[in-house]
């Protein structure tokens, strides 16, 4: 039985296993601490999956709550996938924001996984990575 929460920030450690446990660590600052740590603390809307005390899912996002919510991660450890985990957790994100739309960067392991389960696909959204500058 999973339950879910959005009133808990986990822990370093936690948070650490489960992005390992699910693959996206290989695409996020594990190792540099400090930047994870901020990830973490500065998001402010994380909705988390536990079976358990076993945190298993996460949706860690930056939302104004009324307009527009970034998805900027969602993961579920490798063992726990394909059970509609993620799928509940996206729930969960918009239920807590209902007036905002979602917007993501796909991770290359999920680039089929958003339109299966709704998402569009905009050609009007622009990337100016970090270190580019504006010409
Ligand atoms: C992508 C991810 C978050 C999906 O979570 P999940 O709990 O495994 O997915 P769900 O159980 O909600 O799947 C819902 C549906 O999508 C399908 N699906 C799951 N992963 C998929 C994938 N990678 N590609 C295509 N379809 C996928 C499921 O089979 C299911 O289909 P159904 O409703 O027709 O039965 C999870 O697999 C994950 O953490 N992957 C590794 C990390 C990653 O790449 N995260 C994305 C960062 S942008």
């Amino acid at each position: 039985m999973i339950h879910y929460r959005d009133d808990h920030r986990p822990t370093l450690d936690a948070a650490r296993e489960l992005y390992r446990a699910s693959t996206l660590g290989a695409r996020r600052p594990l190792d540099d601490s400090a930047r994870f740590a901020a990830m973490l603390a500065h998001a402010n809307l994380i909705v988390t999956a536990w079976d358990g005390e076993h945190l298993v899912g996460i949706s860690r996002c930056v939302t104004d709550f009324v307009w527009t919510t970034y998805l900027a991660d969602l993961a579920v450890v490798a063992s726990h996938q394909r059970q509609g985990i993620g799928k509940e957790l996206i729930r969960r994100t918009q239920a807590a924001a209902p007036q905002a739309k979602l917007l993501l960067l796909a991770a290359p392991a999920a680039v089929d996984y958003y339109p299966h389960v709704g998402f569009e696909a905009v050609a009007q959204a622009w990337l100016l990575r970090a270190g580019q500058t504006v010409s």
